[in-house]
């Protein structure tokens, strides 16, 4: 089964808490956001291996460790999946980017594909599927069975509110599947709307409602 993560960290906690404020703007919640992914992506990569490289201080001759091992790849689901890209980038600026676009059915709530664009060589690369709303699951499970489909075996998620129906069902689907998240809410609502949650993600980053 696969593992679940929650990054309780008082930082995050706090600017979470911020974040979920309905009078927190568009501003702020895009910065904020921006700045927990950066908080997540330094744990998420916490075990990324390294080897050994010869170089030349100021000074002499020395051997030092650098990041080895699988190259990253993250895969936004559009459209609030775009608000955790740079600051996953900002502290691993060499992660190449796909882009899944699904939008949730309003009435069946299952996901619907409309874009989908991965770099050639996703299959050989560990991958971090970026979402702030993991709900019922479905858009994260739809991400992942598209990225199998391609032979990607190494797959996480990376989530800011999780609702324990939407993890149960991600891990149901793929067992093989890290989940990362900073907090796991109550329920679901009647419209598969996180409670206490934060409201829609999209609609609050890029302020369409
Ligand atoms: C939201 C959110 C997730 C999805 C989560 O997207 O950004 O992608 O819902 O719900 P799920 O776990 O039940 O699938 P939405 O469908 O609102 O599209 P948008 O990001 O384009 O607004
Ligand atoms: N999508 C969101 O943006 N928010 C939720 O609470 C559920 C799905």
């Amino acid at each position: 089964m696969g593992k679940v993560t929650v990054f309780d960290h008082p930082l995050i906690t706090h600017k979470l808490t911020i974040m979920r404020q309905k009078s927190t703007g568009t501003k702020d919640f895009s910065d904020l956001l921006t700045e927990i992914s950066m908080l997540m992506t330094y744990e998420i990569t916490r075990d990324l291996p390294l080897k050994e490289i010869e170089i030349e201080t100021p000074i002499c001759k020395t051997r030092q460790k650098i990041v080895s091992g699988k190259k990253l790849a993250i895969i936004p689901i559009l459209r609030a999946g775009l608000g955790m890209v740079k600051g996953f980038l900002t502290i691993c600026p060499v992660a190449k980017v796909g882009h899944i676009g699904l939008y949730r059915d309003p009435d069946t709530k299952e996901p619907v594909k409309y874009y989908f664009k991965a770099p050639a060589d996703i299959a050989k690369r560990r991958i971090v599927v970026l979402d702030p709303m993991l709900a019922t699951g479905g858009s994260c499970i739809a991400a992942i069975t598209e990225l199998k489909k391609l032979g990607c075996t190494e797959i996480s998620t990376m989530n800011l509110v999780a609702a324990p129906e939407g993890i149960k069902a991600l891990q149901e689907a793929h067992p093989d599947v890290n989940i990362y998240v900073a907090a796991v809410d109550e329920c679901l609502n009647e419209n598969a709307y996180i409670v206490p949650g934060l409201g829609d993600a999209g609609d609050r980053i890029f302020g369409t409602k």
